[in-house]
């Protein structure tokens, strides 16, 4: 057995009681799979701006941002020194009790962050257990005004919101409901980006039934940074508006700068009744996620005596405390901006790529770019509407040769890769992506 690690954990945390164990070889870290596979897992010793470093002594350009959550980059030692002080302050208590971390998070949101109204603010683990949260709130709301029967949400075809059962039924993402298609509740789905087509759904339905209409800003994992054509978010708010229906915005991937704006819903001045964040707003530091909502949503709920339940973890003050000092550092160093200027840059560098067959476009918003590919150069796609894992093969052939990417695609765009490194990227580290996705590219699919 080959010992992968480098160096045993011991050395690298000195005087820490974690390392009786010995250095990561590749069965414990096969071991760590819950699901096996035949692929060994890499072992990430430490990870520092936009530079992981592998227990083999390899170095990846962290180009996905992770799951595209890191947007600070990493190794940021005030977040570490934050998270420890809120730790040592108050380990845990009940998500409706206040700690100091949980309401400063609080207030920075409503004084620099959110939309003027959306005033509420609440917390939880992450992106799925918000968009739970959103839909839950949406379905209360309405009870609490008096029309139990409005309780479907309505998603597009191409989106993606999370994994728990209600938030994977109100998404579109063909391969994550598969399997569980007889389980989830079947929420009406509207086309991508055609106002009528939602109109139409809307009718059939019948206006009394819809509590809300959910989407992403910029379609991301299911789609690769589509970005919806200039009128349809105001479109769609309109029609919101005429039926009585809430609208939200998962700004899970797109918000706390990744598209250049504050959130993606910004590049339209559209203001959403409901939206709910997660990756960003603690830039991967620790699992946080939010939900914010108009007083007019939130209100009802209070006059009617009602709640919403609370995860366990939900605004754990260690989470929040990282979100502080994550938006803290955003602001600071005049991050989102970055996130803008940067991004255009990195998509003209990346433009080229269009010349490739097998590549349909390269798009993007900030610092969340996606580039689609596609397996058949003449019909686009392929007849089965999957590429037969090309895309992933690009990703595979570029983590040899040291940068990640975030797979992307299913449905009408079987293939894509999203780039969402940290906003703090350098022009060498910028070449180095766009040199590697290209031989990645040409490697899979030929010149
Ligand atoms: C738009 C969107 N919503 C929700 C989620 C789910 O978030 P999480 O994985 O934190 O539960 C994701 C994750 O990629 C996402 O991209």
């Amino acid at each position: 057995m080959t010992p992968c690690f480098k160096r045993p954990v011991s050395e690298i945390a000195p005087g820490r009681q974690v390392c009786q164990t010995p250095a990561i070889d590749d069965q414990r870290a096969a071991s760590y799979a819950f699901i096996p596979s035949t692929d060994v897992p890499p072992v990430v010793e430490r990870a520092e701006g936009c530079t992981l470093f592998f227990a083999d002594g390899r170095e990846v350009i962290d180009a996905g941002g992770g799951a595209i959550a890191v947007n600070i980059g990493h190794g940021r030692s005030q977040v570490a020194d934050a998270v420890a002080e809120a730790t040592r302050r108050v380990s845990y208590v009940i998500p409706p009790w206040v700690t100091e971390e949980r309401v400063a998070l609080v207030e920075l949101l409503r004084n620099r962050w959110l939309p003027p109204e959306l005033t509420r603010v609440g917390f939880t683990s992450g992106g799925s257990e918000s968009v739970d949260t959103a839909i839950r709130l949406a379905i209360t709301h309405f009870t609490s005004v008096g029309q139990p029967e409005r309780r479907k949400v309505i998603g597009r075809e191409a989106s993606y919101h999370g994994v728990t059962l209600a938030s994977l039924a109100v998404g579109g993402h063909r391969a994550r409901r598969s399997g569980f298609e007889q389980v989830l509740v079947d929420h009406p789905r509207m086309p991508n980006f055609d106002t009528e087509g939602l109109v139409r759904v809307i009718e059939t339905e019948g206006p009394e039934t819809i509590a809300a209409v959910i989407a992403e800003p910029v379609i991301g994992a299911t789609a690769g940074a589509l970005i919806p054509p200039d009128d349809w978010w105001s479109g769609v708010r309109t029609i919101c508006d005429d039926h009585g229906i809430l609208l939200i915005t998962d700004e899970v991937m797109t918000g706390f700068g990744r598209t250049g704006r504050k959130f993606g819903i910004d590049h339209w001045d559209v203001v959403p009744d409901i939206m709910v964040g997660g990756k960003g707003l603690s830039g991967g530091y620790a699992p946080l996620g939010g939900v914010f909502a108009t007083d007019q949503v939130v209100g009802p709920i209070a006059d009617a005596g009602r709640g919403l339940m609370f995860f366990t973890y939900s605004a754990h003050s260690a989470a929040c405390a990282a979100g502080i000092s994550a938006l803290t550092i955003l602001e600071d160093e005049d991050l989102v901006a970055a996130s803008t200027t940067k991004g255009a840059n990195f998509l003209e560098r990346l433009r080229p790529l269009e010349a490739h067959p097998n590549v349909t476009e390269v798009r993007g918003l900030g610092l969340m770019i996606g580039i689609e590919l596609t397996a058949n150069p003449v019909t686009g796609g392929s007849v089965s509407g999957t590429s037969g894992g090309l895309g992933a093969r690009v990703v595979a052939e570029a983590m040899r040769r040291g940068v990640w990417v975030y797979p992307a695609g299913d449905g009408h765009v079987p293939d894509a890769l999203l780039i969402g490194p940290p906003f703090t990227i350098t022009d060498a580290e910028m070449d180095r992506v766009v040199t590697v996705v290209t031989e990645s590219i040409t490697t899979v699919y030929g010149d």
